[in-house]
């Protein structure tokens, strides 16, 4: 596992200790400092630069440590997609992974022996969490995390995906003009295409960036310059074909691929009958396209099918999704991100979204 371990000057001798022994237990480690217990610093420094790597896929989990373990968790836990458990002993680092599927350990360096924290590692790194009851209270943290966010942030591959609602005006305009059953089809696909891209304009706002040298007419100056391999998006036959364009225009360079899935009427279940995806998918931050999540199912066959292929940093883009749709989905993939622009009622009998906007696809291509 990717592990960033960091900490203050008070918490740098265990941090010393700790980091030595997860190295013993085959884990892959960054040490982002501090590197000296002689020089005074500030814990959330430290703090930034472990929950930053988690939080934005460069580790898996983190551990932090200063002298009593608060200040570290209370500057982590500031952080979307951060679950930060100051663990004390061997039941509260498995309940704080068992329950709470905590993705940073904090530890007290001035409160609690090297041989506990030891133990408390051992046990805390070889705990997964588990599903049911937990998932469900883990769920209301984030939607409460949602409800709080104000901007849309890019765990890509953080440890545990958040359900976000992009709250932009522009959005929320376009999106009542498509909920309006009297919109043409003309209108519904362009304005679907326009959300599309201010969804995605929104998601794509921490990706991260590398320093590049540009020369000017003027002068050669520093720039930045999207780092690593671009996007790909996968739409969901039909109906995620409608937002492609609007994504492209944005991401020119980003590659499609497309799943196409239909349900077995015996057993209902979503089987694929088409599937194309990049070779390098693995390579990339992948954006799953189905604009109406409703009970999941295909969305959460079609995240299946890309892991299958090697994807591994994906995110769920649907205009509108259910409550039924997203817990599907968390419940299968719970790492996956799901951005939504509107968190509808319910499914009705016939497995519409209530009040939705009826079918996309036929809206989208007047198959109605
Ligand atoms: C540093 O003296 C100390 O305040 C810090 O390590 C930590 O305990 C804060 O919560």
């Amino acid at each position: 596992m990717k592990v960033a371990i960091g900490s203050d000057h008070a918490g740098f001798p265990l941090k010393e200790n700790l980091r030595e022994y997860l190295v013993t237990l085959g884990h892959d480690i960054e040490d982002v400092g501090t590197f000296s217990a002689e020089l005074s610093v500030d814990y959330p420094d430290w703090s930034e630069k472990v929950t930053t790597r988690v939080a934005t896929g460069g580790a898996d989990r983190g551990v932090l440590i200063c002298g009593t373990g608060i200040g570290m968790s209370i500057a982590a836990n500031k952080v979307p997609g951060i679950y930060a458990a100051l663990c004390t002993n061997e039941y509260t680092a498995r309940m704080s992974r068992l329950h709470n599927a905590s993705n940073i350990l904090v530890l007290g360096a001035r409160v609690t022996g090297l041989d506990i924290a030891r133990e408390v590692t051992r046990v805390w790194f070889s705990t997964e969490a588990e599903a049911g009851r937990h998932l469900a209270r883990r769920q209301k943290l984030m939607a409460l995390e949602a409800a709080n966010a104000k901007e849309a942030t890019r765990p890509q591959s953080a440890q545990r995906g958040r359900v976000v609602v992009l709250e932009h005006p522009l959005i929320q305009h376009k999106l009542s003009i498509i909920r309006d059953k009297n919109t043409s089809v003309k209108d519904f696909r362009d304005l679907v295409q326009e959300i599309a891209g201010l969804m995605v304009y929104e998601i794509s706002r921490n990706l991260p960036l590398t320093e590049i040298e540009v020369e000017t007419p003027i002068c050669v100056t520093k720039a930045f310059s999207l780092k690593g391999k671009k996007l790909a998006v996968v739409p969901v036959l039909r109906a995620g074909l409608g937002m492609v364009e609007g994504i492209l225009r944005l991401i020119p360079n980003a590659k499609v691929g497309h799943i196409g899935l239909y349900r077995d009427p015996g057993t209902l279940q979503p089987v694929d009958y088409y599937c194309k995806l990049p070779n390098d998918i693995g390579e990339r931050d992948i954006f799953v396209l189905d604009p109406m999540l409703a009970t999941g199912g295909s969305a959460s066959a079609a995240i299946a099918h890309i892991k299958q292929s090697g994807g591994r940093r994906i995110s769920l883009v649907s205009m509108i999704a259910a409550p039924e749709g997203i817990e599907k989905v968390t419940t299968d993939h719970p790492e996956v991100d799901i951005f939504t622009a509107g968190l509808d009622r319910h499914l009705n009998d016939h497995g519409y979204i209530v009040p939705g906007l009826g079918d996309a696809g036929d809206r989208l291509f007047g198959t109605k």
